[in-house]
């Protein structure tokens, strides 16, 4: 039997070197190190607090696993825990605190399982990633508003496509500010993920019925700053819920990521030419010498796909399985890890990249009202003077139709034709630029430049207000 199995009393044959090695969880437990050291810590104050050691011996651990915790933090634990011959990274811990404190390390784990090990470092992990990726979606979501108030000042427009066509013109502050609705939104999801891994604390549940030892589970709890210990063991070391809910809210703000960064592909092709990346987020062709490709934000788009893939092998990992702990819980353990650090670098990288965007505004503002983007208003002039919606549509849809044959722009002679059509007893006055569209939107949450500053000003209380003032 290898030395550092932490069981194998009951065995006589030791387990064949290439299956241990395939149900190893050792590398991904690298990344959990610094929780579950801190899940040991509060262990021994279980132990403590309980009377199950003294404080001599809850002293000598403690001490144990700060040396463990720095050597996890410096980098060093990794190459013990490689050469360790341990099954996971639980088993490395525990061989480097029975070396660390050779009279006391073998109390470590009384009373405890790895089963509710693993479902509080587990836990720790989500608290603490859920708030980066917190943290990460609010520096995004101020960052594209600090942009949306620049581009304000500046009237950049766009025209908005539905379908990819040409919709209504636009704000690009408004383009903007919805950007960072979406990452706000996103941040609020990992935010609430961060607080229910808060709650309850699954130390001292045992395998999977709790301990006959009087393990003080509160002092435990209170040591992870969980609010309370859970209240049934069972479902405690079997729950995955917070890792699934941290794996949707990461991908929910890859996916925020990977929508805007879609969208800047497809404008910084010379055929929009809307925005131009610095060099600092492009890449060229190894044989095309004229190549400049918007390589982060494909890669980003590409990354997200694969967070939905580790999401669905996530839920699909606990499908069926009866409750308790199941060796298969290490698979959702894993794409959790996986997918979460993979989703937190795109954030990272996205958030970056961005940055490097210029706009060219232009040439955005000169296509804005291309492709006769103020039609709607036009209807809505005519509505707006009684004529029905109906009619209003196909009066003016017939209007763009006759101007896109001749191959030119709406224009005063066509509000004058459509006032004589719809038989008004005086001129109709309606957008036929870009500028004065945007301008004549009434509606709050609308793209004119005053709800497009009420909505930056509102949002921006929100971030102040649910994440505080100082920027992350
Ligand atoms: N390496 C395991 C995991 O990651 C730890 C828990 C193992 N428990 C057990 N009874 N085999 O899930």
């Amino acid at each position: 039997m290898p030395a550092e199995l932490q069981w194998g009393g009951r065995f006589s044959g030791s387990p064949d070197a290439a299956l241990l090695a395939f149900g190893s969880s050792l590398e991904e437990d690298l990344l959990l190190g610094s929780f579950d050291v801190a899940g040991s810590r509060a262990h021994v104050k279980a132990l403590l607090g309980g009377g199950i050691i003294d404080a001599a011996r809850a002293k000598a651990l403690d001490d144990a696993l700060q040396t463990v915790a720095a050597e996890v933090a410096d980098g060093r634990f990794a190459a013990y825990a490689r050469s360790s011959g341990a099954e996971d990274g639980h088993g490395a811990i525990d061989a480097r605190v029975r070396e660390l404190a050779p009279g006391s390390g073998a109390d470590l784990h009384t009373g405890r399982s790895r089963n509710d090990q693993v479902a509080t470092a587990l836990t720790l992990y989500v608290r603490d990633r859920a708030e980066r990726a917190r943290d990460l979606c609010v520096a995004i979501a101020r960052d594209a508003l600090a942009r949306a108030e620049d581009a304000l000042q500046r009237d950049i427009l766009l025209p908005a496509t539905t379908h990819m066509q040409p919709a209504q013109p636009v704000l690009l502050a408004f383009w903007l500010s919805a950007v960072a609705e979406n990452f706000t939104r996103a941040a609020r999801r990992a935010g609430r993920v961060a607080a229910d891994a808060r709650e309850s604390s699954p130390l001292g549940s045992g395998a999977c019925s709790g301990s006959t030892l009087p393990l003080d589970r509160q002092a435990a709890a209170t040591f992870l700053e969980f609010a309370a210990p859970s209240r049934n063991a069972l479902d405690a070391i079997g729950d995955r819920d917070l890792a699934l809910d941290l794996l949707h809210a990461v991908a929910r703000a890859t996916l925020a990521a990977s929508r805007v960064s879609g969208e800047l592909v497809v404008w910084a092709t010379p055929a929009f030419s809307f925005v131009r990346l610095g060099d600092e987020a492009s890449t060229g062709s190894s044989l095309m010498p004229q190549k400049r490709n918007p390589d982060p934000f494909e890669f980003i788009r590409g990354t997200a796909a694969l967070i939905d893939g580790e999401l669905l092998g996530a839920l699909s990992s606990l499908g069926g399985l009866p409750l308790s702990y199941h060796k298969d819980l290490q698979a959702t353990k894993a794409a959790t890890i996986r997918g979460t650090e993979r989703g937190l670098a795109a954030l990272a990288a996205f958030r970056l990249a961005v940055g490097y965007v210029e706009w060219n505004a232009a040439a955005m503002t000169a296509r804005a009202g291309d492709g006769y983007t103020v039609a709607t208003d036009i209807a809505d002039a005519l509505v707006a003077r009684g004529v029905p919606a109906r009619t209003a549509h196909s009066l003016v849809g017939a209007t763009v139709s006759a101007a896109e044959r001749a191959g030119r722009p709406l224009a005063q002679s066509d509000l004058d034709e459509l006032a004589k059509a719809a038989q008004l007893d005086s001129p109709l006055a309606a957008p036929l630029d870009a500028l004065t569209s945007v301008r004549a939107k009434q509606t709050t949450g609308s793209t004119s430049p005053g709800a497009v500053a009420e909505a930056i000003a509102q949002l921006r209380q929100v971030l102040d207000q649910q994440f505080g003032k100082v920027a992350s």
